[in-house]
């Protein structure tokens, strides 16, 4: 028996299976404002037979994007924009929930989207904003020099992660999860490699964690205990300079005691000179580490892409949720052929019902079942 498709209990969210669809940002917002790509992209997502929808990184400040394209949720128009957009796609999800991820982009923000010049910095005919940072060390030469943040400064990206978590918690999603992984801002201040501040913030672990720890027990404080909270970290900034697996453990074990339900295991993204081993499932050990070594419910990530190599991290117990980004944009119907592939059922909308493959001999010409 299947048991990536068996139901998960995240805190006080029952997911139907264990099966993520991992946050990926779509630079189709208007000054923070979802639109109609984001309609279609989510409905799809919605019907896809997911356990869990993860909506891209949102920016909890203007300056937090990392593109004009980003969502935002620093906003009245981009909370209610969302609302609209929820409220449709609730009206076709059947099971499948939805969170959503709160980021701040910090010395990688004022970019170009990736298919606009490979997403270079925004140069000044393009309306470019400047780039905050723990340090003012640029991400990478020819990227701007970020402003080194000061506590005023803190002080109110704290109150905008806050302030965005109630605007999730308004708007109905059932998870939260805080992004500090992949080289933005709470990553900066975690990574030494970006970090080189002097004061509380800055030197030690316990420092470097500080501010990172912060945002995440406000972003808790504003939301209901009934919604999930979580937070992408990472694994590894491969370069024993930087931040390492141990590391990511005693981050996860500050976390813990904030009530933070979940973690997802990810890596890299924190200087562009250093290249992650990318390879089919090479996260999965940084999440199987994190989960042995502290418990929490953990999600692996990164290049996994077969539904046995899904089912793989489930019946190992290498992490207990799997989250896949690029699978789903090459297949939103995923889910309904991994199911027959495992033996497994789900459930997915009945105007849809024609394509099974108990009921549609076509689907063995194009899908054969392997051995
Ligand atoms: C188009 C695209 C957008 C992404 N945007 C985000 C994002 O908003 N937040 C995030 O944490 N990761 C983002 N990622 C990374 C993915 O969530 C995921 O971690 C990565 O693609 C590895 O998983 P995969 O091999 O299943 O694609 C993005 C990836 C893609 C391909």
């Amino acid at each position: 028996m299947s048991q990536l498709f068996t139901p998960f209990q995240l805190g006080s969210v029952e997911l139907s299976n264990r099966v993520v669809v991992s946050p990926m940002c779509q630079y189709s917002a208007d000054d923070g404002v979802a639109g109609d790509w984001h309609l279609q992209h989510l409905i799809q997502l919605g019907c896809s037979g997911a356990g869990l929808v993860m909506l891209e990184a949102t920016a909890i400040e203007r300056r937090g994007r990392i593109t004009h394209g980003c969502l935002g949720l620093y906003s009245d128009a981009c909370e209610s924009a969302l609302i609209r957009v929820m409220s449709a796609v609730r009206r076709f999800g059947g099971s499948t929930r939805f969170g959503i991820q709160l980021a701040h982009a910090g010395r990688k923000a004022s970019a170009h989207r990736p298919w606009e010049k490979g997403g270079d910095p925004l140069g000044p005919g393009d309306d470019p904003w400047q780039t905050m940072a723990p340090s003012a060390i640029s991400y990478d030469t020819g990227w701007p020099a970020p402003d080194a943040l000061g506590e005023r400064g803190m002080e109110r990206i704290l109150s905008s992660f806050h302030d965005a978590a109630h605007r999730a918690a308004r708007i109905g999603f059932e998870v939260v999860e805080v992004h500090a992984a992949h080289g933005y801002l709470l990553h900066e201040f975690l990574s030494p490699l970006a970090n080189h501040r002097q004061d509380r913030y800055g030197i030690s672990l316990v420092n470097r964690m500080r501010f990172p720890l912060a945002v995440v027990q406000s972003v808790r404080e504003a939301l209901p205990e009934d919604i999930v909270l979580g937070v992408r970290i990472t694994g590894t900034d491969w370069s024993e300079e930087g931040w390492l697996p141990d590391d990511a453990v005693a981050f996860v074990r500050q976390l813990q005691p904030l009530g933070v339900g979940y973690v997802c295991v990810s890596s890299g993204g924190i200087i562009p000179s250093v290249a992650a081993p990318v390879a089919p499932g090479y996260q999965i050990p940084l999440a199987a580490k994190v989960k042995r070594e502290t418990g929490i419910n953990t999600r692996a990530v990164g290049m996994i892409v077969t539904p046995e190599q899904a089912e793989d991290v489930i019946v190992s117990g290498h992490a207990d949720m799997v989250c896949m980004a690029r699978a789903f944009l090459d297949n939103p119907r995923w889910v309904w052929h991994a199911t027959e592939q495992l033996d497994a059922s789900v459930s997915y909308p009945p105007q849809y019902a024609r394509a099974k493959r108990s009921i549609w001999p076509g689907a063995a010409l194009i899908r054969p079942l392997s051995d």
